[in-house]
Parts: structure tokens; sequence; C-alpha cells
């Protein structure tokens, strides 16, 4: 196991559980990829280069040796402008204002463990025997660029972290127009691209498309990883489904904007890269500086998507999320967003929260509208003071009523963002992101802070600290309502100002590490006007997500499977609201609504001083069986049954590490007329127990379950649903 080198071969081996990832230093220094996916016998018979032949119209570096040509080789990060005419994963421009650039391999290294990544999110491991890294040093001997690649192989799961870090080792300015964290070339295009795309209140539905000739990409534009598309994409080989086949994702640990594409070239082969989007981009490196990019999370399967998203979950949870919360079960929370939107007062949270307690909720969570003048969304944005008329006794006053009656207290803040109506911007108006002598476009009434600039990050640290510690809170909502426009900087020259979105991406990480490590008690969760920035680099500092401002349950059912393919469900903040929905107008009953967030982060949002006597007891049981259910929701194995995106019906369930507890959720859209009998077969059980349905006790074999299902049941109405509850049997004493 673990990273191998052959020195005879010049062939390195990754091992990652049961994957191989292999590279070869070829002719003249250049490195070529050799292999990902199943794992192989190291090296030796691997040591084949691709297309050893003369191909018309791909020249060659070298001009004694027609055979070769970068065109055609399978490369680990390849550049532009000596005859490879694919897209290439980096690009620099040298004083002398050329564009070309020759990386040849000088050194490696093999470490245990894994190194962090300065000023990034990243995955970790907690022991060093969980990892190995390899380190390739390139070197462009005339620019005097060095490139360290890195490769970390997981001991335990099928999963390769690679990023790169770029140093000006020279003594001229160069400028990165093209950093990307990974590229890999496959030798072949048989495959569907997969990716998560959508919009606010419709984020991240599955979309899957054949590959073709030439490139096909996702990104986002827009200063975040966005509602329209994560950073993430998959190859999902022609015969391969939820559960059979190969699969490779990549994923990006970012959340700015970002680009991943698949080009397909003239040989129908296959390059797949991903990293910070190159568009408005460009770094300056003087001579000794270094550029690092984010992460990327490669992982293959070969159990289909499914498998794919169990090593994602994973490594998510455990080695991406950190904490104290990281491991502990996650409180059932009443939220008062579309309880009461901003017309609310002490007395009024208060009653709310009194009905949260009797029904055992945890955990009470003021929304926007609490400091400032906010009576609705056009002010107040930076001026974190509670508002008194409101909370006639402050926050500490709330908080503390909350808890007398047994439940946490929890805030909302918006700390990236000041409305040009409050004091923060009329004492501070170059504090946002701007262009001198342009308008400043505004997005729900507000403006985006200048988190590339330090002052500006520090006195948000200072003020979000302060807030945070004048009142008891054991849990932060995160949120950010807009995009980034007008992107420019007062703090940096002109010829830096195509590096402020990432500059502030690395501002916000440093916030949110100061704030998150000097309140480690507190649980944060990101938010983004819903799933807007729901992406690995925000989990590495939140260990969970507000999913979707859309709590229509028909609609949310899509909208977690397709969140699913990537990310746990213990990420996920899933909450039941009132009917008519609020997004969608439609009607759904309280049992549905409850099992759909039942299947992420349990929460309520809603008026509950409202509820109907029979909605009253459905919430009140829901509760009851969440707290009986959420350690496998949250810390169980993921698996999805019926698909939102096929018909109408859907089906999804979690399995206990040890598969002895088992949890099933079953919906049914608009209900059909004497339909087929159904049954639904479950997965990951083990064919040996015999597990008892908990309510009832009826027993079935773990092989039974997963090769004749169990029966559905016929449901009257539409938006029904059904759960069911199993445990292993003891096997009886001998
Ligand atoms: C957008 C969030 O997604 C909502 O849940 C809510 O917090 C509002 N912002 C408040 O302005």
């Amino acid at each position: 196991m673990g990273i191998t080198y052959d020195e005879s071969q010049k062939v390195f081996h990754l091992e990652a559980n049961n994957t191989s990832y292999c590279l070869q230093v070829v002719k003249d220094g250049y490195l070529a990829h050799l292999h990902w996916g199943k794992r192989t016998r190291p090296a030796d018979d691997l040591c084949r280069m691709a297309f050893p032949m003369i191909r018309a119209f791909s020249p060659n570096p070298d001009p004694a040796d027609m055979m070769f040509s970068l065109d055609t080789l399978p490369r680990e990060y390849p550049g532009y402008g000596n005859t490879d005419f694919r897209h290439p994963a980096y690009q620099v421009q040298m004083e002398n204002g050329s564009t070309v650039c020759d990386l040849r391999y000088h050194a490696h290294r093999i470490l245990a463990g894994k190194p962090k990544l300065g000023g990034l999110p990243a995955t970790y491991v907690e022991r060093d025997d969980e990892a190995q890294t390899l380190e390739v040093e390139m070197v462009d001997e005339v620019s005097g660029l060095k490139v360290i690649l890195s490769y970390t192989a997981f001991e335990h799961l099928n999963a390769i972290a690679r990023s790169a870090r770029l140093v000006n080792a020279g003594d001229q300015k160069l400028r990165l127009l093209r950093a990307l964290s990974a590229s890999v070339d496959f030798n072949d295009a048989d495959y569907d691209l997969l990716h998560l795309s959508g919009s606010w209140a419709r984020e991240r539905h599955i979309v899957c498309r054949p590959l073709a000739p030439g490139e096909q990409s996702i990104e986002s534009r827009r200063g975040a990883s966005s509602h329209q598309h994560n950073p993430f994409v998959a190859l999902v080989g022609k015969t391969a489904d939820e559960d059979h086949g190969e699969v490779y994702g990549f994923c990006l640990v970012y959340s700015g904007s970002f680009v991943a594409q698949a080009e397909v070239d003239q040989y129908a082969t296959t390059r797949v890269s991903l990293g910070i989007n190159p568009f408005d981009f460009s770094w300056l490196l003087e001579p000794g500086e270094s550029f690092q990019t984010p992460e990327a999370v490669l992982v293959y399967s070969d159990e289909g998507l499914g498998g794919m998203s169990r090593t994602y979950h994973r490594l998510y949870r455990a080695r991406l999320c950190r904490g104290e919360h990281r491991d502990k079960e996650r409180p059932i929370l009443i939220n008062n967003w579309e309880a009461t939107y901003f017309n609310f007062t002490t007395d009024s949270l208060v009653k709310i929260a009194q009905e949260a307690s009797e029904l055992g909720i945890e955990l009470f969570v003021l929304d926007d509208g609490w400091f400032g003048k906010r009576n609705d969304d056009t002010g107040s944005l930076g001026d974190w003071v509670a508002n008194r008329e409101k909370l006639p006794g402050g926050l500490g006053d709330l908080a503390n009523r909350v808890r007398d009656l047994g439940l946490q207290f929890g805030l909302w803040v918006e700390p990236e963002m000041v409305s040009p109506n409050s004091n923060l911007y009329r004492a501070h108006p170059d504090w946002c992101l701007h262009i001198p002598e342009r308008g400043r476009s505004t997005g729900r009434n507000q403006l985006v802070l200048d988190l590339s600039r330090q002052d500006v990050c520090d006195a948000i640290v200072k003020i979000i600290s302060d807030v945070l510690a004048s009142a008891p809170i054991s849990y932060v909502k995160w949120d950010m309502n807009r995009y980034m426009t007008e992107i420019g900087s007062a703090a940096l020259p002109p010829e830096r100002q195509r590096e402020t979105a990432h500059r502030y991406m690395l501002g916000l990480y440093r916030v949110m590490d100061e704030i998150t490590a000097a309140f480690p008690h507190i649980l944060f969760e990101s938010c983004a006007g819903g799933g807007g920035r729901f992406d690995p680099g925000m989990l590495y500092y939140m260990p969970q997500a507000w999913t979707s401002d859309n709590t229509d349950a028909v609609e949310r059912l899509k909208i977690q499977y397709g969140t699913s393919v990537v990310y746990p469900p213990i990420t996920m903040g899933a909450h039941v609201s009132a009917t008519p929905n609020h997004q969608t107008g439609r009607t759904t009953p309280m049992q549905m609504r409850g099992h759909v967030a039942m299947s992420g982060n349990l929460g309520y949002e809603l008026d509950l001083t409202k509820l109907e006597r029979s909605e009253r007891s459905v919430a009140k049981r829901q509760i009851a069986t969440y707290k009986e259910i959420r350690h496998l929701v949250q810390f169980g194995d993921f698996y999805r049954l019926l698909s939102p995106f096929e018909d109408g019906h859907v089906a999804w369930m979690f399995v206990s590490p040890d598969k002895r507890e088992v949890f099933v959720a079953y919906f049914q859209m608009l209900v059909e007329p004497n339909p087929p009998l159904g049954s639904l077969r479950l997965k990951g059980l083990d064919p040996n127990l015999d597990y008892a349905i908990v309510r009832t006790g009826q027993t079935f074999g773990g092989d039974e379950l997963m090769s004749a299902g169990i029966d559905l049941p016929y449901m009257l109405g539409d938006f029904q649903s059904a759960i069911w509850q199993f445990k292993a049997k003891d096997a009886p004493e001998e």
C-alpha cells in the first residue's frame, strides 16, 4: 500500500485503498499520466507511453524525435505552447510577454501523512499512517517557474487529493494567467459527464450528458461556487449505474469562481481539469513568491455512482469537516425565518421557543432582522447591534429566556456584506468591492465587503467576535446573499486587481478560521441564499450548510438527492415548513415534510404556535423518531434507491457502520389508481443477518431485503411517504 517509486522505469505508483494512480517521468523529463482506476500490480506492466507513432500535425518538441509529441502524451500538469494543443493546467506570462512554458521533472519526495495547504481548506489526516503524499517538483529553466505537484493517497479510501504550488524561483516577475488544481488525461471518451447544476431554490439537480468532441465545461464567474454549478464533475462509464461500473469524481475544495471541464480531442482522449476559474484571474508572482492552488479531490469507484458518493461522504464527514461538532449528533432546531420574517419581538419569539421546547426541539435560531434598523432587506447589514425595539433586553435576555426553556440559542449573521444604508458603509465607503468612477451594483440592496483587504477582515473578526461573546450562543448561521460585481479593491495596485476575487476567498477563509477557532463550542452552519456556496471549502470551517431556501418537500427530494452525490447527509440542513409552501405554493402533508427533513439535519421553520393539533402531534412523533435514528442519518452509510429525476417514486436509506441498524424512507409523488404491485430492494445490508422492523417485529433476512425487497404500501393521496426502521436481531444463543 502507499506510494512507491520504481527508479528503473521512473514510475510512481500511488495506491489508495483499492485504487491505483500511476505517473511516469518520460523522455526529457516530461511527466506522463499512466493509469487511474482499479488497483494494479506495481509498475512493471504499466510502462507504456501512449501513441508512440508519428501523427500528422502533432509537432515534436525534440526535432530529432518525430515519434514524440506532447499533443498525444497523457500528461499530469500540462502546459501550453510547445506541441500540446489541448487545454493547459497552467499558463504563465514572462516579462517579455511570452506565455510559453515547459516544465520538466526535477525531483520528488514521498512523505508520510499529508502536509497542510497554506491558507486554504483541504482534507487532512489525524495520523501519519492514514495517507502518504508524493510531491513532484517540476522546473522551467527559462522562466524560473517551479511547480510542486502534490498527490495524497488515502490508505482506506479510494481517494487522491491533488494540488499544485507554483513558485517563482527565477529573477523576473511572472504573471500566472491560469493555475488549475488538477488535470487528468483518459485514453478514451466513453463516458457521460455528470454534474450538479440549477439555480437559487433549485440547487444541485443531477445533469448527465455524453461526452462529445470538443470541450464541455461548467463554471462559476460569480465570486462564489454558486447555486448554478457545484465545483464537482464525474465521468461515468457507459455501463455504470448507481451501483455498478466505473465512475471518476473530481471535486474542488474551493468556494469561489471555478471551472471544471472535459475536453475530448481528435483521438477521442479526454482531458478533465478543474481549479480556480482563469476567467478574469491573474496573479503576479514576484521572485521568491509562491501561489498555492486549492485542492482537488479525485475519487474512483467501481461500484457506480453510489460507491463514489460514499467515499466522498466518509472523507468529507471525517477528514474535511473539523472541530468539536464533527462527530457529535446535531441538534434539532427551530428557525424563525419563514415563521416571522422580519416581524418579531422577544415575546413572540419566546412563544415559538416555548412550543418548540414542548415538542422536543433542542435549538432555537434567531434569523435575519435582529440588528440595526433592519425591518426589511434594505439596510443595516454591517451594524451588528441588537435592535432594542424588537429585543428590548438585547440578545442576552432573549438567549437566556430561550435557554430557560431548555433550548440552546443560535443566531443568524451575514458578516461579508454591507448595506449602503448602514453606519458601517457611511464610515467606510471604500470597504466594499468596487472600481473607482464606476457605479456599485447592488444585489438584495447590499454590497460585498472587500475581504481581500486585511483591515476589513480584521474588522469583521472583531465585530462578529464581539457579537458572539455578548450572549450564550451555541449555533451560528453564516449567510451570504449576493454574488460579486465590479470586482476590484481599493487596497490593490492596478497590476493586482485581477487577484481580488481569489484574495477575497483567502480573506474569508482566514476570517472563518479565526472566528471558528475562537468559539469552538459554537456549531456553525454556512448558508448563501440557501445552497449558493454548498461546497467543500465552506465545510472545512462549518460542518453543515443550509441546503436550499426551497423548503418545499417535493422540491427538496431532488435537491437533497442531488446534493448527496457528493455531500454526506449530516452536512445538509433540512427544515419542515408551513403549507402552502412559501416558495412553490404547494401543499404537502406534515408527514412527508417531516420524512424529507429527517433525511438530513432536521429542523422546523414555521410558526409552531399556529400548528393544527393533528400537525402538532405528527411533529412531536417525528422529533421523537428522529432522535432514535439520527445517528444513522448523520453517521451511517447512505444509499440512494429510487431517483426523483426518473419517475414519481423516490427512496433512500441509511445503514449504521456495523450494518445492524437501518432507516429507509420512501416517497410517492402523485397517487396512481390501482397501481402495479411495488417492492423496494434495500442495499448495503449484511446478507447473513436477520433484520426486524422496529415497530412491528416483522423479521426479514438481509439477503431477502436486498434481493426480494419490502412491499411498498398502497398510499391514498398525493405526496405520501413511509419510513421503516430495522434492527438486526441477535443470533440465538447456542
Ligand atoms: C437567505 C437564507 O437562505 C434564508 O434562510 C434566510 O436566512 C434569509 N437569507 C434571511 O435574510
